[in-house]
């Protein structure tokens, strides 16, 4: 009898021990880090079949809605439906109210059209160009090389090579690049003195949303886009749509094997030398300072890492992209290692202005 009593209080306080005190209170926080890491192909999945089924915008035109209401705007069947939206609101990006479930502050602003601040190219670009060959991440460690970039069929050596046989996923591409670098690049226009700059020379400038940022508020200044020809046709076009074409154009180039464009008082590099090796980034800035009178400046405005090299999450985002896929030597660094380069290149002033979102924009002068 005392045993068998004893045994129950045992297993009872071992259950309270384990379910409320080991997992919900001690180790909560891992057991949610292990879920994120381990299962994270899977929950992106998830919310990038409810970006592309644009579930997110439809829930913030027409309110919260019930798993039934749902499937049937989405056009699934309620099991499918059910399994989708376990997996947003698991992962807090739906929430439940009674039976209705509606967006996060996160997923109205992140994932909703109506949003002008909305990520979703971003998550087609992780989606369709850099979910597949991030599987080929171990051998791209081994092999110190792009190994990913063979999951996408072409010639060249780079992604960006690759994408111009590809205009579908280089548009993907290019609208991703323009919604990551608009989190930042009004206060680049704003916290970085381009009073004294004539002409700006955005290198690896993409479809100039960086530039435009700069040409809004700086009136007097004119810019070129310097980017492969394949984009420099979009640039174009988006200076014609912004009606800023007297003032910015685009000249096709090669940063390896053509010269950077002349008359620059300053060089930009946005999101550009994270996806080169320490040396080819030498190579560029040694180029631009070679172009640069005295006073003349370059601007590397990225997602850098903390000098004290634990974070942010933002790094380790960027980092296996470069190496398994977008070039194979590149990482996000350091803002102290982009200082040295500036300084090893012949600059004589190097300062640095921190920005919201994980950006820094580093300023060198000659
Ligand atoms: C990561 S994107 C950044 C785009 C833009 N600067 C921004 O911040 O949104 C890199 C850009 O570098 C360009 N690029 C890549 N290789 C290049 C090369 N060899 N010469 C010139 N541009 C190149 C790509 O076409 C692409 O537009």
């Amino acid at each position: 009898m005392i045993p068998s009593v004893l045994r129950r209080f045992w297993l009872w306080f071992e259950r309270v021990y384990l379910v409320y005190f080991v997992d919900r209170v001690v180790l909560a926080s891992s057991i949610r880090k292990f879920y994120r890491m381990a299962a994270g192909h899977i929950y992106f999945q998830a919310l990038a079949a409810a970006v592309e089924l644009d579930l997110f915008t439809i829930l913030r035109a027409e309110g919260a809605m019930t798993i039934a209401e749902l499937a049937h705007r989405l056009g699934l069947q309620e099991q499918p439906c059910r399994i989708l939206v376990q997996a947003l609101t698991a992962n807090g990006v739906l929430r439940k109210r009674g039976d209705r479930y509606a967006n996060t502050i996160m997923s109205r602003i992140a994932f909703s059209a109506q949003d002008p601040r909305n990520l979703k190219a971003t998550i087609l670009w992780q989606k369709y160009i850099v979910y597949k060959p991030m599987s080929r991440f171990l051998e791209s460690l081994q092999e110190y090389r792009n190994v990913g970039l063979e999951e996408i069929p072409g010639s060249g050596q780079t992604l960006y090579e690759r994408l111009e046989a590809h205009p579908w996923l280089e548009k993907i591409f290019q609208d991703s690049m323009q919604e990551i670098s608009i989190q930042a690049n009004d206060l680049l226009a704003r916290y970085v003195d381009f009073s004294a700059t004539r002409m700006l020379v955005d290198v690896g400038g993409g479809n100039g949303t960086n530039l435009l940022a700069v040409a809004h508020r700086h009136r007097h200044l004119q810019g070129r886009v310097f980017d492969l020809p394949s984009i420099c046709s979009k640039a174009t076009e988006h200076f014609a749509r912004e009606n800023l074409a007297d003032r910015l154009s685009a000249v096709p180039g090669n940063v390896f094997t053509d010269d950077f464009p002349v008359g620059a008082d300053a060089f930009m590099f946005c999101h550009f030398l994270c996806i080169w090796s320490k040396a080819q980034n030498l190579e560029f800035l040694r180029k631009a300072c070679d172009k640069l009178g005295a006073g003349g400046r370059v601007i590397v405005f990225d997602i850098m890492e903390k000098d004290s090299g634990d974070g942010p999450l933002a790094a380790a985002m960027g980092s296996p992209y470069f190496i398994a896929l977008a070039t194979g030597g590149g990482m996000i660094y350091m803002k102290k290692e982009y200082e040295d380069l500036c300084r090893q290149a012949g600059f004589s002033r190097v300062e640095r202005v921190e920005l919201p979102r994980e950006h820094t924009a580093i300023i060198a002068t000659k």
